[in-house]
């Protein structure tokens, strides 16, 4: 099958190939490219991931992906939300834990949300994906990237570093990319097709 490929504008490489994990079953293909967008201060990462993709798009006139995520954990009121990203580069998941030390086990929970925003310049569209879970005690496990070593997702006993096969399944992103395929494999792929 001859692959529809997609413009994916991110620096983070583990994430373009978790999404070709997800497009491979659709036949889509997601192409990294590097263009830097300004990431609107927002709470909602899929307000974000909009205004990104606006951007990009605005930049290269062809359709492209962007995707945020965030991490919101419950008993700190829903931080780091969307300032994932600067609150890991300053404080990182040692950082993490210690803002939760002494909290039990059963007042840990957190979850990740993704948004994979589309633009073909005609269309502008949101695709969200949720992957409830609690925050480990101390890090454990050395694949997949960021706050992976801290996640366990709910049902499990093991980080998402230590369950990378798992994660590709159900992650957040997978959700995500899954929810974006289904949609531009029958709006706009059928299209073209017809
Ligand atoms: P962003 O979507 O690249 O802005 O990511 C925000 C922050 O969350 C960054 O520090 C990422 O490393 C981290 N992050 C994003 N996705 C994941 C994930 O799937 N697992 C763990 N950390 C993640």
């Amino acid at each position: 099958m001859n692959k529809k490929k997609i413009k994916f504008a991110t620096s983070n490489p583990h994430k373009v190939k978790e999404a070709n994990f997800i497009g491979e079953k659709y036949g889509i293909e997601f192409i990294q490219i590097h263009i830097e967008y300004p990431e609107i201060r927002h709470e909602d990462v899929e307000v974000v991931a909009k205004k990104g993709v606006e951007y990009v798009f605005s930049k290269i006139k062809e359709a492209v992906i962007v995707e945020d995520t965030g991490l919101y954990i419950e008993a700190l009121n829903g931080f780091p939300g969307a300032y994932s990203a600067f609150v890991f580069r300053k404080i990182g998941n040692s950082g993490i834990l210690k803002l939760l030390s002494g909290v039990p086990k059963n007042e840990r929970r957190a979850f990740f949300k993704s948004s994979v925003a589309f633009s073909d310049g005609k269309i502008v569209k949101t695709f969200n994906g949720v992957l409830q879970g609690r925050i480990a005690e101390e890090e454990r496990g050395c694949e997949g990237f960021g706050y992976d070593p801290i996640f366990i997702p709910l049902g499990y006993e093991k980080t998402l570093a230590e369950i990378p096969a798992l994660k590709a399944e159900i992650s957040h992103r997978a959700q995500a990319f899954r929810n974006f395929c289904e949609w531009f494999s029958k709006a706009v792929l059928s299209a073209q097709q017809s």
